[in-house]
């Protein structure tokens, strides 16, 4: 029986969680912030803390832990992983210093270049407002604009979404270069990329990345891609392990991108050991690196997980030790769907302590099954679970089918059952909106340049 510590207490943790103790072999500890009552129940004992170091070792002392594994990227950029790794606790994630693939946008981009990776966008980094907008210039304004540093995503803008205006960009570049965004005054101005998002997460050992199928997130909040950025409102994944808007040597394209990452890291002598979420758009030219991440998508981990036939055990094992192979992961060839249900109000004023009540045997009636996210457990009775929420992402609703179509009807039947105020998308992995965003690749790959 290994001892397994795991970090984080949401929906990704969760699915983590159940992936992790699913063979028999395995025993979980917790380190969470939030009473997730799927991995208090999954979990032999737990504690509350996600980011006190002392606290996680003496936790993995007292339990004599195997290994570690941490869901979230902040304890990550906290150093989590050199601390318990340096007290004689592995982790199957990746250093501080491996993890500025994800912390650092500007070592992403550097590294890329270095190493010649194939994917990479034309961008610059400056402190120099002419600089910047003279980049901005050369591309007829058509750019994002991004702060250095860690800002979750949130101080990202890009050209037709939320400038539509060349002045618009010279007034964002202005106020990043004077203001500063956590004490960093440069910004990365990259060129604009067109066309759809994907997930595609590399399970590294320091040396392989081994791809795994592909998953679509929608991070607005609202249907048809309306409102503002969230953490991820759901995600789809299809029964060939692509996307209706990405065709095989499309996917080759991405899946060769992983290992030439991670040799470039070895080299580099920051090695990457754990998942590596590369988030690409499908351009009209081929796939084009977004940004990394130095842990598995929320909630794209919930899609991966539950069709991971293999021991996550083992791959976690060789994550850590350097012998990951290709034969240790087996797919099932299904299409998976993921919904989140959120507090009222999410994406703008989430209402923190909304009570709702999750009937658990009603979910799997509908033939769904439910991965708690940020939400704080107050008491079970009769099989009704009694949760209030908080202003993140409270439940995931999983389901899997021969076809999407056939998890979209188990995941909307289970949302019916929740009782108490709450949000959610209704569109994620509808056929008409599938229809619309391969008509959108077609015409850009139509379009004359
Ligand atoms: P990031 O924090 O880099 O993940 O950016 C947040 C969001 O901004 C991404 O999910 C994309 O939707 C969008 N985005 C980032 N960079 C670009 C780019 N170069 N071109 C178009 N959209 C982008
Ligand atoms: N699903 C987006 C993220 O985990 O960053």
């Amino acid at each position: 029986m290994q001892k397994i510590l795991l970090l984080g207490s949401g929906g990704r943790e969760h699915a983590m969680g159940a992936a992790l103790v699913r063979g028999g072999d395995a025993q979980l500890f917790v380190a969470m912030n939030d009473a997730n009552p799927g991995l208090m129940r999954l979990a032999t004992a737990h504690r509350r803390t996600e980011s006190n170091a002392a606290e996680i070792i003496a936790f993995c002392k007292e339990q004599k832990i195997d290994f570690c594994v941490s869901g979230p990227e902040k304890p990550l950029a906290d150093g989590i992983t050199d601390a318990l790794t340096a007290a004689g606790f592995p982790c199957a994630s990746p250093s501080r210093a491996a993890a500025q693939i994800e912390t650092s946008k500007i070592f992403m981009r550097q590294l890329l270049d270095r190493h010649r990776v194939d994917g990479q966008i034309k961008y610059i980094q400056t402190a120099r407002a002419e600089e910047a907008i003279a980049f901005a210039e050369s591309q007829n304004w058509r750019v994002a604009v991004k702060p250095v540093g860690l800002t979750g995503g949130k101080g990202v803008k890009v050209w037709g979404d939320h400038f539509s205006d060349p002045q618009h960009v010279r007034d964002d570049i202005a106020e990043i270069l004077t203001q500063g965004i956590s004490g960093h005054h440069q910004a990365v101005i990259e060129e604009l990329l067109e066309g759809q998002e994907f997930t595609l997460h590399f399970y590294c050992d320091g040396k392989h990345a081994i791809p795994s199928p592909l998953i679509q997130d929608h991070k607005r909040a609202y249907d048809r891609d309306r409102g503002p950025n969230t953490g991820g409102m759901g995600a789809y994944s299809c029964e060939n392990g692509l996307l209706p808007f990405v065709s095989q040597a499309d996917y080759d394209a991405a899946a060769a991108i992983g290992p030439q990452v991670v040799r470039a890291m070895a080299a580099e002598g920051t090695p990457f050991h754990g998942v590596l979420y590369g988030q690409f758009m499908m351009t009209r030219s081929g796939p084009r690196i977004i940004e990394f991440n130095a842990r598995f998508g929320d909630p794209e981990a919930i899609n991966a997980l539950s069709v991971l036939d293999s021991s996550y055990v083992d791959i976690c094992r060789s994550m850590i030790e350097g012998t990951l192979r290709p034969d240790m992961f087996a797919f099932r060839p299904v299409a998976t769907l993921l919904l989140y249900v959120v507090p009222p109000g999410y994406g703008t004023s989430p209402v923190a302590d909304t009570p709702l009540i999750i009937d658990e045997a009603a979910i799997r009636r509908a033939g769904a099954v439910p991965y708690y996210a940020s939400c704080n457990f107050q008491s079970e009775t009769n099989g009704l679970v009694s949760i209030t929420t908080t202003r993140s992402r409270t439940l995931g609703l999983f389901a899997e089918g021969a076809t999407l179509e056939a998890a979209r009807t188990r995941v909307l039947d289970a949302v019916k059952t929740i009782k108490g105020h709450f949000a959610h998308r209704t569109d994620i992995g509808a056929p008409d909106v599938l229809a619309a965003k391969m008509a959108q690749m077609m015409h850009l790959r139509q379009r004359v340049a």
